[in-house]
């Protein structure tokens, strides 16, 4: 662990009690938003304070994404506009953080572009943040370190943007170079966290009161491969399920390709682990699937929707797709619809190809149109409301325990949550209820949530 002792003291003392405000803004993954989270605790330990408005700002980090080209040029949006923000105030620091600073070419044009930016700090360089505040506060024009140091996984203070939901990465980067996708390469190859680190920090949250624990890693199946045989994921699963309390435990994402029997078991025995499970498919079409290095078929990924739904047929299943990877025929297309229909998913969550420089599938021949694309996008989105729609039914008349989100933004005097398996309930309750379990009795469906009211006794 980096030593930012004596950076974090010279800050605090340029300082002083002026307690200068944070804007801190996450985008992309929730692996992201838990980084945000620890240089907001970095933060905290300087003496800053946070502030949801970027105009009375001191401070401005940017945790950035790099999975789509939109993600990127809505951050070159922003920070575009900000230039007015630090003409009224010079003394305001940009930072920019997050994945897209891992690619040069990005990382070139912000210093080349926006000269209003003063900080880049890398995925993999959390900790260096004091050092490259320090010498902004002291007046460099511009400081970045986009080095890997990757030494800030463990001991790192959060400042949690929830009191009853907590993330808790177990694993970081990706070994699986799916072709179209450039996450392997912001965030380097898999390492996973210590299994005795993640079970005394989950210990700790659930004796804090957090109700859902959300364990992160963009393919947790292979959490362990990298630790000689100490623990495998299902093992993890299993460890944390038998700490004592009352919470849930939800993981993402899953890959198919390391789907096991022995994960399967797993979520079904443990039953403090979400009646929910995120299986990404990316499409339907087995060449096309060959062409994304998924290394599984439509029908090997049928399969374990079966053994699921054959150990509980309501067994709630969410995805991604990707419409438009190059040279998706309609046929390719076609296949993705039929998926979508039979694995009756509760949610999708639905993506135009985008094309990422320096990924396999950025050099494929791609003759299909951005309109057709856009046809395609608007077809699936119309399947999936469909077989939603129909699919929320099932929940009428049942009983579903639902941890309280926050209160409904449509209906006064309404709560809205989550149930196990990752449903949207909407009931009427007051405000006290946030952050708690309460059993909700299901009286109506809409394709995006359910409605009910709270069960009595
Ligand atoms: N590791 C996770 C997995 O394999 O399921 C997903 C991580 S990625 C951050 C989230 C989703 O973004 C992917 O599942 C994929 O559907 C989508 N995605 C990734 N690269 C994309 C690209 N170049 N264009 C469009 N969607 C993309
Ligand atoms: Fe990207 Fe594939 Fe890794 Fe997921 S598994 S992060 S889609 S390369
Ligand atoms: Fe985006 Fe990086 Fe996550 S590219 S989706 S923020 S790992």
């Amino acid at each position: 662990m980096r030593d930012n002792t004596a950076a974090i003291s010279e800050i605090k003392a340029i300082l002083g009690d002026n307690k200068p405000k944070a804007y801190v803004r996450s985008f992309g993954c929730q692996l992201n938003t838990s980084d945000g989270e620890k240089i907001k605790g970095l933060l905290k330990k300087m003496g800053y304070t946070f502030t949801e408005d970027e105009h009375e700002a001191d401070l401005i980090m940017l945790n950035t994404c790099a999975v789509r080209e939109n993600a990127e040029d809505r951050v070159f949006g922003i920070v575009g506009s900000m230039k007015k923000l630090k003409e009224l105030k010079p003394s305001l620091i940009i930072g920019i953080a997050g994945c897209m600073t891992a690619q040069s070419h990005i990382a070139g044009k912000i210093k080349k572009s926006y000269p209003q930016v003063d900080i880049v700090l890398g995925t993999s360089a959390i900790s260096a943040l004091p050092a490259l505040l320090l010498e902004a506060l002291r007046g460099a024009k511009f400081s970045a370190d986009i080095s890997e140091y990757d030494d800030f996984s463990e001991a790192a203070e959060q400042v949690r943007e929830s009191s009853f939901k907590a993330s808790v990465p177990i694993m970081f980067g990706c070994n699986n170079f799916c072709t179209y996708c450039i996450v392997p390469y912001v965030r380097g190859r898999e390492r996973s966290r210590r299994p005795g680190d993640i079970i005394s920090e989950v210990r700790q949250l659930v004796s804090d009161g957090y109700k859902e624990i959300m364990l992160l890693g963009q393919n947790v199946n292979s959490y362990g491969n990298d630790l000689d045989g100490e623990m495998s994921f299902p093992q993890l699963l299993r460890e944390l399920n038998a700490i004592d309390g009352d919470f849930w435990i939800r993981f993402m994402s899953s890959h198919p390709k390391d789907a096991s029997k022995e994960l399967i078991d797993a979520v079904f025995r443990c039953e403090k682990v979400a009646k929910h499970l995120h299986l990404p498919v990316q499409s339907g079409s087995s060449e096309v699937l060959r062409r994304m290095n998924r290394r599984y078929t439509i029908e090997q990924y049928l399969e374990i929707v079966e053994d699921i739904r054959s150990r509980d047929p309501d067994f709630s299943l969410t995805t991604d797709l990707i419409v438009g990877f190059p040279d998706e025929t309609d046929e390719d297309f076609r296949a993705t619809l039929d998926v979508v229909r039979k694995v009756k998913y509760d949610n999708i969550y639905s993506f135009i190809y985008s094309k990422r420089s320096g990924t396999k599938a950025a050099e494929m021949p791609d003759s299909t149109s951005e309109e057709e694309k856009g046809r395609r996008m608007r077809e699936l989105l119309e399947v999936q409301r469909e077989v939603s729609t129909e699919h929320y039914r099932r929940f009428i008349g049942r009983t579903m325990r639902v941890l309280a989100d926050d209160v409904s933004k449509k209906k006064q005097g309404w709560l809205t949550g989550k149930s196990s398996e990752f449903i949207i309930v909407e009931f009427e309750g007051d405000s006290s209820l946030i952050g708690q379990f309460v059993d909700v009795e299901i009286t109506g469906a809409m394709n995006w949530a359910v409605t009910g009211k709270i069960k009595e006794g």
